[in-house]
C-alpha cells in the first residue's frame, strides 16, 4: 500500500516508476543499488510479471542480484551481456551538470563499472540529492586493503592540494570492522563538504596506487529523474549546451488506484 509508505519513499519509489519507463523489451538493463534503485528493480519485476516484460539484468551489487531473482528478472553478468542498454541507479547527490557522488550505499566501484558500460545512466533520486555543489555528502573511496593506512595518508596529502571545503578522512566501519566491499575492499569516507573541481578530484584520486575507484561519477549520467513526495516526478535532461531542462512533468503516481 502506497499510502503506508514513508514521504522519503513515496519520492524515491515515484522517481523509480518514472525511470521505468525508459526500459524497452528486449533491453539488457544495469540495476543499481541502494533504496531507491530497489524500488526501480521491483517495478521492473512487476513489468516482468504483469507486462511479460523481457529483459536481462546486470546488478551492480549482491544485494541488487538477490533482489533481482526473487522477483524472476532474469540475471546476467556484464561479461555476458558485453554491452547494456542503460542502467537505472540511485545517486547520494547530484549538480546542475549531472555529476553525482555514489557509493553511500558502498557499491560505487560495480555501480560504475555498470553505468560505463551502458549507453546511458538514468539517475533516479529525491529533491534532497540536487545540490549546487557536490560535497556535503562524504565522497566514498573504495581502496585495497592492502597498505591501505599509507593509502589514507595520501589520500589526506593529495588533498591539501585541492579546493575542498574539509578534508576529514574516515575508514568506513561495519559491525566491529572495517566495511567490506563486494569485491573484498575497504571504503574511506571523505567529509570534504564542498568539491570545488570535481573533475579535477576524481581524477588524481585515481592516480594513487592503492585506490580502486571514487565515487565521483563525471559526465556519466545525462538524464535524472526526480522523485517527490506526492508521488509526481521530473525527468531533467542535459542538452547539448550542459545545461539541464526539464523534458516532462508527470501526473501524480499515487493517484492512479491501480499502482
Ligand atoms: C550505492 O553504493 C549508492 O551509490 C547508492 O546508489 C546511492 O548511495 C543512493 O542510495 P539511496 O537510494 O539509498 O539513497
Amino acid at each position: 500500500m502506497t499510502s503506508d509508505l514513508s514521504p522519503a519513499d513515496r519520492a524515491k519509489r515515484a522517481a523509480a516508476i518514472r525511470a521505468c519507463d525508459f526500459v524497452e523489451d528486449g533491453m539488457r538493463v544495469g540495476l543499481g543499488t541502494g533504496s531507491t534503485a530497489a524500488w526501480m528493480v521491483r517495478r521492473l519485476g512487476e513489468r516482468v510479471r504483469d507486462e511479460g516484460l523481457r529483459i536481462t539484468g546486470v546488478p551492480t551489487s549482491d544485494r541488487t542480484a538477490a533482489l533481482a531473482r526473487e522477483l524472476d528478472i532474469p540475471v546476467i553478468t556484464l561479461d555476458d551481456a558485453g554491452w547494456l542498454d542503460v542502467t537505472i541507479d540511485g545517486a547520494d547527490e547530484f549538480d546542475p551538470a549531472f555529476n553525482l557522488i555514489k557509493g553511500g550505499g558502498g557499491a560505487h566501484l560495480r555501480e560504475k563499472i555498470v553505468a560505463t558500460a551502458s549507453e546511458r545512466m538514468v539517475v533516479i533520486a529525491d529533491a534532497g540529492k540536487d545540490v549546487t555543489t557536490l560535497g556535503a555528502f562524504p565522497l566514498p573511496v573504495e581502496v585495497i586493503p592492502f597498505g591501505h593506512v599509507a593509502t589514507r595518508k595520501l589520500i589526506g596529502e593529495l588533498l591539501a592540494g585541492y579546493d575542498v571545503g574539509g578534508r576529514d578522512v574516515a575508514l568506513r566501519m561495519a559491525g566491529g570492522g572495517p566495511f567490506v566491499t563486494d569485491e573484498g575492499n575497504y571504503i574511506y569516507d571523505l567529509h570534504l563538504k564542498r568539491i570545488g573541481d570535481a573533475p579535477r578530484l576524481a581524477a588524481g584520486l585515481n592516480r594513487i596506487a592503492g585506490v580502486v575507484e571514487n565515487g565521483l561519477f563525471i559526465g556519466v549520467s545525462d538524464t535524472v529523474v526526480i522523485g517527490f513526495e506526492d508521488g509526481s516526478a521530473e525527468v531533467r535532461t542535459l542538452t547539448a549546451a550542459g545545461g539541464a531542462w526539464d523534458v516532462l512533468d508527470g501526473e501524480n503516481i499515487f493517484a492512479d488506484p491501480g499502482t
